[in-house]
């Protein structure tokens, strides 16, 4: 067996291979992980989560007099995690009336929440009047109804005004997943280009908001800059706004061979793409799966291994804990934890009744048997963000983990959990 000890960036810093070839994350030995709270289990380095925090945050401050960091919450909406994000300082955007509760629960200030979606409900606009959030993104027509009828009915304090931005469709696609991409035109988000100028003035004429500026958000799993500088120009014809929010889209490495921009550079790149063509005296950007997704590994157990025309590992977790690789056709690197570097190849499947259920498809292990404990890495966002009971299959818990203290934050669910909500 190979012994490998620098790890790569793909996993939460910090992570290395002790004497004995164990995964460790966070300080933790990954095999007690799974002794101790058992698999499949999410497992966050908290000093990955706060480091890259704090580089975005010192990028910001390097590039723009005022360029504020908003945590996506849909990345990783744990409230353990929007806390630490919260105490590292950065703002946080909610896309839910769901998401709004858990910030608000981490204790982020109601002032830096920015409120998104392209169908918000009122019951969502009238929370978030209520609580004073720092920002609503206004999408769409309807809600700027919504939100007129809400402030004539005495949702906002008469002597508040609601701060707000318009969402746009900049005609700019990253080159992303087809599902992930949403600048284009025609796109189920924001205004038009050609429709923004009208909403603009819509907005201005609504007694109670207080239209800041724009937002665009080009896509997510972004690898190239360049379309973020496209954005700002392609905002520039709206005429000039004290605020411009950017959206979020940073890519992250999934395996060993993708190569992201930094977070250094991207910062630069939405500063320099502003500074050029918008002048703007507030910027805001909002990453998600940058802040978290390489903080972050899950653990599975082998519940069986057999060969037919492939070597199949299956693991007690799969599609209710990782939708990705289905959804979108996501890679990612596997391992055995105790036994990196392995040849066989293998699939690394789920435990759901579908051929789709495929974590791995070209997985190399290490001569994988049934209790072998499996570690993905790069599973920080969009994991338990959109885990399920596909099968009934219980939702795994969230450990934290910190020189070597693990914390359950999110316990596992139970099967008591799966019938909490019956009405017989
Ligand atoms: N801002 C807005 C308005 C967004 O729609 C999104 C992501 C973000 C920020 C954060 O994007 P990020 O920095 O995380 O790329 N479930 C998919 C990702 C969907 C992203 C949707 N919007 C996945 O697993 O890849």
């Amino acid at each position: 067996m190979a012994v490998h000890t620098e790890l790569s960036p793909v996993f939460p810093s910090g992570s290395r291979l002790d004497s004995r070839g164990h995964l460790h994350v966070g300080g933790c030995d990954t095999l007690e992980l799974a002794r101790e709270f058992g698999t499949p289990a999410y497992v966050v380095a908290e000093d990955d989560v706060r480091s890259r925090a704090r580089s975005a945050l010192a990028a910001a401050r390097v590039c723009h007099p005022d360029l504020q960091v908003v945590f996506a919450a849909k990345a990783m909406p744990c409230t353990a995690v929007l806390r630490v994000l919260a105490e590292e300082g950065t703002w946080c955007d909610v896309a839910s009336g769901g998401e709004l509760h858990l910030a608000l629960r981490a204790g982020f200030a109601p002032e830096r929440l920015v409120l998104h979606g392209n169908a918000k409900s009122a019951a969502e606009l009238r929370r978030a009047l209520g609580v004073g959030v720092g920002l609503i993104v206004i999408d769409n027509d309807s809600e700027i109804d919504r939100l007129t009828e809400l402030v004539a009915d005495g949702a906002l304090d008469p002597a508040d005004a609601q701060a707000v931005l318009i969402r746009v469709t900049p005609a700019v696609s990253g080159r992303t997943h087809a599902k992930i991409s949403t600048g284009q035109a025609d796109s189920k988000f924001g205004f038009g280009l050609d429709q923004a100028p009208a909403a603009i003035e819509r907005v201005r004429s609504v007694a109670g908001l207080d239209l800041q500026g724009l937002h665009a958000h080009v896509g997510s799993q972004l690898t190239e800059l360049s379309p973020l500088r496209a954005t700002a120009e392609a905002l520039a014809g709206l005429g000039e706004h004290g605020v411009y929010d950017l959206g979020g889209g940073l890519g992250v490495a999934y395996t060993d061979e993708d190569r992201p921009p930094s977070i250094e550079d991207y910062v630069a790149a939405v500063a320099d793409g502003a500074r050029e063509h918008l002048g703007a005296s507030r910027l805001l950007i909002e990453p998600g799966r940058a802040l978290v997704a390489n903080a972050g590994v899950t653990l599975y157990s082998v519940e069986s291994v057999k060969r037919n025309v492939s070597t199949w590992v299956a693991v007690d977790g799969g599609m209710s804990d990782n939708l990705r690789p289905m959804l979108y056709g996501a890679r990612y690197r596997a391992e055995v934890a105790d036994r990196f570097g392995g040849s066989t190849p293998c699939r690394l499947v789920g435990k759901h009744c579908e051929s789709g259920d495929v974590i791995v498809s070209d997985a190399l292990l290490d001569d994988p048997r049934p209790g072998d404990v499996i570690v993905t890495p790069a599973t920080g966002a969009y994991g338990y963000a959109m885990a399920n009971n596909y099968n009934g299959v219980l939702r795994p818990p969230v450990i934290l983990c910190r020189d070597g203290d693990a914390r359950v934050v999110v316990r596992r669910e139970t099967l008591e959990d799966l019938g909490a909500r019956d009405v017989l």
